[in-house]
């Protein structure tokens, strides 16, 4: 039976919570494979906007177990914070719901002030990180120094090791970075208690999820960021720290390709992008700040994780084709179309020019990407007011027709439309 992967196609923030919250209902496990706390879904239970950070939208649904899966990079003070104010809302994360892999890796302290010190060294050329502490995280990891989410277990070697990362973290923070060091008593202390606690929520979430497999449940792998946030196939240095796309579920969750059987890509009727990086359809103008919206609603395009106002524009079908070959999608849900009543034309990125020459494939490298002009389709928009939809039939034959032209161009069916915040406002196709 399934796993269902739902990932990102864009630049992150493409929506995920939401249609993650729709499909949760369905899934005995939904688990995060990738990042940590610098993503930020929004849910909606009940009346309440609900903004998660490291634990998946299965928080809410009684039924499934929420995992945080090997490729996560997990800050526990983050997490002790998210358990609790879900838990006052009800979600009842105990130690049975939600589940952390001993092989997934610890996000501390040192890696938050690490990130922040070398992202102000960087001023200008910053990539613009969410200052969350991933990259530093990942860098561990991979260096082979990181701790791991099953020393927990252990108090004593726990202690020595965040100990030992505090000492490293605060000889580069000093000598590299002119920055006061890290007061490690107070950081060993309160990670002692931290451990404490989730050590009882460890498990082998490899074996769970076959086990939910084998009885022909659903496993929902919930992506964090997008597939141009990728670490390898993004707009590297512009992305994130981790494997944001299908290829990410397997190595992180311990599943193989035969078991994905559904492979969701996320994408909003729209692009934005928080941080720097090439943008080739973005808006500078009155258009791009409609499509961000005021601020006002806590929907509009700015940070859920920083509260950074979102770069906006168009939406790029090159980029989604790309996003849509890289990652196996056999679906697409489309986010937000509710944000482009009355805008008329509506342009939409079919090719790049590059040095005067088109280019119809999304490059693999970033500065050609930077160079890349966009070259528009102009379709027609529409004035009704379409939040009120309930089914495709619902809506004016403009909507219908930009969404026919993603899925011409892209050669994927459109499963899903999203046309506002509420659980209501998402139907399937
Ligand atoms: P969700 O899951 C949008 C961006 C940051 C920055 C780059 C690297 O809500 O879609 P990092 O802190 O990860 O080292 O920052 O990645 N970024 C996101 N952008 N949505 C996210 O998550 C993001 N998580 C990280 O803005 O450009
Ligand atoms: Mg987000």
């Amino acid at each position: 039976m399934p796993v269902i992967a739902l990932i990102g196609a864009q630049w992150g923030d493409e929506g995920k919570g939401h249609i993650a919250d729709k499909l949760a209902a369905e899934s005995s496990i939904v688990a995060r494979y990738n990042g940590g706390d610098n993503a930020g879904h929004t849910i909606t239970v009940g009346e309440t906007l609900v903004r998660t950070h490291l634990i998946p939208a299965g928080a809410f649904h009684p039924r499934s177990t929420c995992v945080l899966g090997a490729g996560m990079v997990i800050n526990l003070r983050s997490l002790a914070r998210e358990v609790d104010e879900l838990n006052r809302l009800g979600a009842n994360l105990n130690s049975d719901r939600l589940k952390i892999d001993p092989a997934a890796h610890l996000l501390l302290p040192g890696h938050v002030a690490l990130d922040g010190a070398g992202e102000s060294r960087l001023g200008r050329d910053a990539i613009g990180t969410t200052r969350r502490g991933i990259g530093p995280a990942y860098t561990d990891k991979a260096a082979r120094i990181g701790l791991r989410a099953g020393l927990m277990a252990n108090a004593g070697a726990f202690a020595e090791a965040v100990g030992t990362h505090i000492e490293q973290a605060n000889a580069r923070l000093t000598r590299d970075f002119d920055q006061p060091p890290l007061d490690a008593d107070t950081i060993v202390a309160e990670y002692a208690a931290l451990a404490a606690r989730f050590a009882l929520h460890l498990a082998d979430t490899t074996t769970l999820i076959h086990a939910a497999l084998e009885r022909g449940e659903t496993v929902l792998a919930e992506g964090a960021q997008g597939t141009l946030l990728d670490l390898d196939h993004g707009t590297y240095p512009f992305v994130t720290s981790s494997s944001t796309i299908t290829g990410g579920v397997l190595t992180a969750l311990g599943v193989g390709p035969k078991h994905v059987t559904r492979v969701i890509g996320v994408a909003k009727a729209f692009c934005s992008r928080v941080g720097a990086g090439p943008f080739p359809t973005e808006l500078r103008d009155a258009l791009g700040d409609r499509l961000r919206g005021t601020g006002a609603n806590p929907w509009d395009e700015f940070g859920s994780t920083t509260g950074r106002p979102r770069r906006t524009g168009w939406l790029d079908l090159v980029a989604l084709k790309y996003a849509a070959r890289i990652n196996g999608l056999t679906e697409l849900v489309l986010t937000k179309l509710d944000i482009l009543i009355g805008i008329d034309p509506l342009p939409v990125c079919v090719a790049y020019a590059f040095r005067g020459e088109p280019a119809t494939d999304f490059p693999g490298d970033t500065a050609t990407l930077g160079g890349c002009a966009p070259i528009y389709t102009d379709l027609p928009g529409w004035h009704d007011d379409i939040t009120a939809a309930r089914r495709i039939d619902d809506l004016p034959q403009a909507a219908r027709a930009y969404i026919e032209t993603i899925e011409a161009f892209t050669g994927i069916p459109i499963s899903h439309i999203s046309i506002g915040p509420d659980r209501s406002q998402i139907f399937t196709r």
